[in-house]
């Protein structure tokens, strides 16, 4: 292995090798693209609570098939982990599951911020990834909506050198236009209801609470061009945010409502083909640090429900490599430049240590997705039925090869 590691130092002498499997089989190599075991840092796997959407068994196994070894769980479970106790609880019940999966994922855990939490966040300090926001109701009843609380986290931050992860949607906004288009029943008002008013809103207050307090701001789905242009000019200044997009807003748009529906229903919600152009750009441009998934399972049938009930989130963590990589092969998107969002990035970002593990995927043939391709719990993805290359086949980590061949 560690021969592996030596030799192939750049992405283009890594495309050319044969590894032995470790029964002395040799796998051809000739269709392989290798990263390091890919980073997701912004998953949703449901325990406790939500078991029945997801749990670390499944999620394990979901991440070694979308060419994670690493991913970072947020916080909105039930309850939401906003207590030292239910830190622990929850860890140890991950723990148990993730020996279950018989898969070595590596994890962190975000902490939930509330408004009566400050001295728990103190007391978990040195188990967590960082503090997660939600400036927005989403999924959970997670909600941090006045300012003096957000410079009060931010005081805690700074202190104790801790990230903030940032759901940046403004709950006033949100709330005065769900009152005025309560009637509405078509699944494009929840573009409408969320709108980019209430995403920049929100990041202007992250971009000024990042500045007076210098602490590393990440902020999550980014989704608007009018975000990334406030992110770039506050990178400008050198001040400390770093952006976060998903596939879905790299693939999808608010056009595709009458195809997908409830399937397409996420917070924040698709903007326009227009947005879109735009992230892509910003990808390329390098004002954009981080794809996640935000893999956010629900049921079918919680997403077959009406707008006001059905749930906002996709499953996104066994598909985002194979879009991303298919983007590549389409040429908007090099493999250098992957490898930053997908890895490097978030290894920063969060002084993670460099990585031993390895993912291949198969660059080379493409297969239709289908639902019964995945490990997730729901097993549905708004991207069923498109033709993708880039499919992880083999994860090698803590020393042993992994094979998700399709
Ligand atoms: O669409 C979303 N789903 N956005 C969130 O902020 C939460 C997530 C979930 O947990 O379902
Ligand atoms: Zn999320």
């Amino acid at each position: 292995m560690t021969k592996i590691l030596n030799v192939l130092t750049t992405l283009e002498e890594r495309r050319d090798f044969n590894l032995n499997d470790g029964n002395n089989q040799i796998i051809d190599g000739s269709k392989l693209v290798v990263f390091p075991g890919l980073i997701d840092p912004h998953v949703h796997f449901r325990v406790p609570g939500m078991e029945y959407k997801e749990d670390w068994i499944t999620g394990s196994r979901a991440a070694f098939n979308g060419g994670y070894t690493t991913v970072f769980d947020m916080p909105n479970t039930k309850p939401a982990t906003t207590t030292y106790e239910r830190l622990q609880e929850k860890t140890i019940l991950i723990n148990k599951q993730i020996v279950q999966s018989e898969l070595p994922l590596n994890y962190r855990l975000f902490f939930g911020a509330d408004k009566n939490n400050f001295q728990e966040i103190v007391r978990v300090k040195d188990q967590i990834a960082g503090i997660k926001i939600f400036m927005g109701a989403s999924t959970g009843d997670l909600l941090m909506d006045d300012e003096s609380s957000m410079h009060a986290v931010y005081a805690i931050a700074k202190a104790f050198n801790l990230p903030i992860a940032l759901h940046a949607e403004d709950e006033q906004i949100i709330r005065s236009n769900t009152e005025k288009y309560k009637n509405e029943t078509d699944f494009k008002y929840h573009s409408i209801i969320r709108s980019e008013a209430a995403a920049v809103t929100a990041v202007q207050l992250v971009i000024k609470l990042a500045k007076i307090y210098n602490v590393k701001s990440y902020i999550l789905h980014l989704s608007t061009k009018a975000e990334i242009d406030l992110i770039r000019a506050a990178k400008n200044e050198n001040i400390p945010v770093y952006a976060e997009t998903c596939a879905h807003y790299l693939f999808l748009d608010n056009s595709m409502y009458n195809k997908l529906s409830g399937l397409a229903k996420m917070n924040p919600p698709l903007r326009s083909h227009e947005d879109q152009n735009y992230l892509w750009e910003a990808i390329n441009d390098g004002t954009i640090d981080i794809i996640a998934s935000d893999h956010a399972p629900h049921t079918l049938s919680e997403k077959e429900q009406h707008l006001c009930k059905c749930p906002s989130g996709i499953p996104g963590i066994e598909t985002t490599v194979p879009l991303m990589l298919t983007a590549y092969k389409q040429g908007r998107v090099s493999l250098e430049r992957l490898e930053s969002l997908l890895y490097t990035n978030a290894k920063d970002l969060f002084n993670l240590p460099s990585s031993h593990n390895l993912v291949f995927a198969n660059i080379e043939d493409y297969y239709l997705l289908t639902n019964d391709r995945l490990y997730t719990k729901v097993k549905w993805s708004p991207f069923s039925g498109m033709n993708l290359t880039g499919y992880p086949e083999y994860i090698f980590a803590n020393n042993k090869l992994f094979l998700f061949k399709k």
